[in-house]
């Protein structure tokens, strides 16, 4: 099945969620000048050991396993050896974890990017609570959501009402069609 970057997105994020972050920051860098899309989440949440990273980023590698090890990171990975990019966790247990991924933007097998908005929309339903910054910059522009701004304007009305949830996903998709004005 081909997935689009922000599904791939999502699962990053999910495992955030997952690891009972209160901060999560996700930076999408969508650059024609330098031929890359770089995906970053970083959370401040459980983190993993070495070994866990080692297990999660390579399933196949690690042999008699105890525990069942998900598939999320290592399509992830996988994605970026096959469009010429680059992967890279960086976690620490009880302070949290960063995910870098890069793919050459013009790559034959470089998926679309797919709806931003919409996975944002996904993962603030996964999580009420979720403390999430996003950030999309192009070469020119740069678009900021904030959970925390939203809250702020919605005093107290909950993030997961439909209507709020569609705003979100638009406003988000308005905001990067903005920030891809004037490129290439
Ligand atoms: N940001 C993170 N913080 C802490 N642990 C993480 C993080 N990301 C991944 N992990 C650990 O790696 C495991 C595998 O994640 P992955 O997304 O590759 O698989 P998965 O199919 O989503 O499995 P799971 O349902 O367990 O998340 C997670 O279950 C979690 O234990
Ligand atoms: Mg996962």
């Amino acid at each position: 099945m081909m997935q689009d970057l922000a599904m791939h997105m999502l699962e990053i994020l999910m495992n955030s969620i997952g690891a009972k972050s209160s901060k999560v920051v996700l930076r999408v860098r969508d650059s024609v000048r330098d031929n890359v899309i770089d995906m970053e989440v970083e959370d401040n949440g459980g983190g993993m050991s070495e070994e866990m990273v080692k297990k999660v980023t390579d399933p196949f590698t690690t042999s008699r396993t105890t525990r069942k090890v998900g598939m999320g990171v290592a399509f992830m990975k996988g994605l970026t050896e096959q469009c010429d990019g680059s992967f890279d966790i960086v976690s620490t247990l009880g302070e949290g974890t960063v995910v870098k991924a890069s793919i050459r933007r013009d790559h034959i097998d470089a998926p679309p990017m797919g709806d931003l908005g919409e996975m944002i929309m996904y993962a603030i339903q996964a999580d009420e609570t979720i403390n999430l910054d996003f950030y999309y910059t192009t070469d020119t522009e740069q678009f900021l959501f904030t959970t925390d701004e939203i809250r702020e304007q919605l005093e107290g009305v909950s993030l997961v009402e439909p209507e709020i949830l569609i705003w979100i996903k638009e406003y988000i998709n308005e905001g990067i069609v903005h920030a891809k004005e004037g490129m290439v």
